[in-house]
């Protein structure tokens, strides 16, 4: 609860805020989990839920009015357990739907894009790969984005299609994943690429099979880190940081088998299987 405890001690009142309701993280499946760990390795003492939406895992071939429509109903579940604010954990979510979320509830939203900024303004080569979801390169958001930083810059998009159910059914490193990545990265090698742009909060966990198949040089950049602190900017700025010392609960929710999402957090946390 957001409650307030006033300790009296001589002539000085201290205000101890007291913001112990959860934050509220969700994704179309269990790649977001990727930004709860940064999340949690900033916010120790925060309480958290996740909901993981496997159910209706990819979001990247819907429409958007079908992404708008799950989002809602993400976020109405994580408002029903009182989450003080929400991350959309799903760069597909944020470029598709954050601006209907943000008007239509009042809780904070923090959202992820793909960093095309740093890539960008950094690239020696002035080539850039960008691997996303349909949905998010397809986006108004994505391209405003693009448009404003790319000048000058040659941006090779790549669809990941395919790689979101392969990762959900537990199968990140498998054969399959490296014949689809190979096609996916030889454009990109062919055009002399120096950055490879995440814009998936599933593929943080490609990485090591990316760093293998990338030459050396190239350098990978997601925006997990980047969100937690946004996150934590928001909290402080809106007084809603947990300053308790309580060890924090952090629950996870799925609609569809507890199984791979217990294995990515290491079984770590309490993993529950949710009918939504
Ligand atoms: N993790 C989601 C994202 O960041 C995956 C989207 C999907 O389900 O296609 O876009």
């Amino acid at each position: 609860m957001n409650t307030e405890a006033t300790l009296t001690s001589g002539f000085s009142i201290f205000v101890i805020q007291m913001n112990t309701q959860p934050i509220g993280i969700f994704d179309s499946g269990i790649g977001g989990t990727s930004v709860f760990k940064e999340i949690h390795a900033l916010l120790p003492h925060e309480n958290s839920i996740y909901l993981a939406d496997s159910k209706h895992a990819p979001y990247g071939n819907k429409s958007k009015q079908e992404i708008i429509d799950l989002s809602v109903k993400n976020t109405d579940y994580l408002l029903s357990k009182e989450c003080k604010l929400i991350v959309v954990a799903c760069n597909t979510a944020t470029t598709n739907a954050i601006s209907y979320l943000r008007t239509t509830y009042d809780v904070p939203f923090i959202g992820i894009e793909p960093a095309i900024k740093p890539a960008a303004l950094n690239t020696e080569t002035k080539a850039v790969g960008i691997l996303a979801t349909k949905g998010t390169l397809s986006s108004e958001l994505f391209h405003q984005t693009t448009d404003l930083y790319s000048n000058g810059i040659n941006v090779i998009e790549q669809i990941g299609e395919g790689i979101v159910p392969l990762i959900e059914a537990g199968k990140t490193h498998s054969n399959e994943m490296k014949v689809l990545l190979k096609d996916y990265l030889k454009p990109m090698i062919d055009a002399n690429i120096d950055y490879l742009v995440l814009g998936c909060t599933h593929y943080p966990y490609l990485i090591p099979l990316l760093l293998e198949m990338l030459p050396k040089h190239v350098k990978i950049i997601d925006s997990g880190l980047a969100v937690a602190k946004q996150t934590k900017a928001v909290l402080e700025k809106n007084n809603l940081l947990n300053l308790t010392s309580k060890a924090p609960e952090n629950l996870f929710y799925i609609n569809t088998n507890t199984a791979v999402l217990n294995d990515i957090l290491d079984r770590r946390f309490k993993v529950e299987l949710l009918n939504f």
